[in-house]
């Protein structure tokens, strides 16, 4: 059943490349245009949302925080990314014109479903991204995008997360078609570049040998930060969500433009702190900040283990180890640079002797509170 696996969190890292071509399938239709026929928000309503607000729970949370920037970027439309657990205890302003997107996995976490009977109580339309065909959350939602992943059944979610993704951009693309926000090309351009994301996965997939062995290799450290800018923020956080689930090690991530905030006060000597790296051929006031970042973590005595696109040179004097992934769309760069992070984890949490598809204290469904 763990398909020659040891454990289902590998198995599912390794079917990320299929369940991203499976949340892709049947959502363009033959004049090129997207057809989420199970959003059952008409048009209309589409176009008289005036605000988004995207509400989930700790892996989901992080997709959410990527949504943000498509949805903002690509549809125009301002959007607030929340935990639900924080957003069902406020007064979060929610009118008939706010649409909540809220994204599980499972379709039962219990803050999140809680999240969706508030907005509902307060007449907004709830759209769910779920995995789970019929769970709770799904069938309270005025709209479902399912995410096809399959079963997920390890703990820590991986595909699950990288069909999110996959989701939240297909809604921000139909979003920006439906509000006319960006020309058919331009939206069929993006889907071109999406459907080649499945082999970019795959690519990433048969490269992790040195990051398995540089996890090994610090299995006995206490602490990793991890730092990204843009939408490598949320990937950082998601590694060091990774790893505490699974390593049970003190992890956290951090916006790089907050260092001199605060943080850079932690880098010591030897200390490993993995760097998310924008792509050059994007915006490149991101990517050259991020690199006098690693220059200032590494003049502090950081091991830096970077994560940049192939051909990106400017990294490699400051990079103790260098992880390259293929090169991507900028707001695409989550599905490729995230694997190596849930191998890292998973490899990490392994050396030292723990059982990753159920770590402890942990529940696959959250549903109490
Ligand atoms: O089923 P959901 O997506 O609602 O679950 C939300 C979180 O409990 C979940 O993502 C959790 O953080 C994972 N164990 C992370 O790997």
């Amino acid at each position: 059943e763990k398909g020659g696996h040891d454990y289902f969190m590998l198995k599912e890292i390794a079917e990320q490349p299929q369940a991203v071509a499976d949340t892709l399938l049947g959502r363009v239709g033959p004049d090129g245009l997207l057809t989420l026929d199970e959003v059952r928000l008409s048009e209309q309503e589409l176009r008289d949302v005036t605000k988004i607000i995207v509400v989930a729970c700790g892996t989901s949370y992080h997709a959410g925080l990527i949504a943000k920037y498509a949805i903002e970027h690509w549809a125009g439309l301002p959007c607030e990314v929340e935990l639900a657990s924080e957003f069902r205890y406020r007064d979060p302003i929610l009118t008939r014109d706010t649409l909540v997107v809220v994204i599980s996995q499972s379709g039962e976490t219990m803050d999140t479903l809680m999240a969706v009977r508030h907005a509902r109580e307060q007449r907004s339309r709830v759209l769910a991204v779920c995995n789970v065909n019929g769970s709770t959350i799904s069938r309270e939602s005025d709209a479902v995008l399912y995410t096809h992943a399959g079963p997920e059944v390890a703990v820590a979610s991986t595909k699950a997360f990288l069909t999110q993704l996959v989701a939240c951009y297909l809604m921000a693309l139909y979003f920006a078609q439906v509000r006319g926000t960006m020309s058919g090309d331009e939206i069929s351009e993006i889907i071109d570049r999406l459907a080649e994301t499945p082999a970019k996965v795959s690519e990433v997939l048969a490269t992790v040998e040195p990051v398995r062995a540089l996890a090994r290799s610090l299995a006995g450290e206490r602490c990793v930060l991890f730092l990204g800018r843009h939408v490598g923020f949320p990937v950082a956080l998601e590694g060091a969500l990774k790893l505490k689930e699974l390593a049970y090690m003190h992890a956290e991530g951090f916006a790089a433009g907050e260092l001199k905030h605060g943080p850079i006060a932690l880098i010591d000597e030897g200390l490993p702190v993995v760097v998310v790296v924008p792509s050059p051929s994007g915006r490149r006031v991101l990517h050259d900040k991020i690199v006098s970042n690693i220059q200032e973590i590494r003049a502090r005595g950081a091991r830096t283990v970077v994560i940049a696109e192939e051909g990106d040179s400017a990294v490699e004097p400051y990079a103790d180890t260098l992880i390259r992934v293929p090169a991507v769309p900028t707001l695409l760069q989550p599905l490729v640079a995230t694997v190596p992070l849930q191998v890292f984890a998973c490899e990490l949490a392994t050396a030292k002797g723990h059982d990753v598809d159920q770590p402890r204290n942990l529940a696959k469904s959250v549903t109490v509170e």
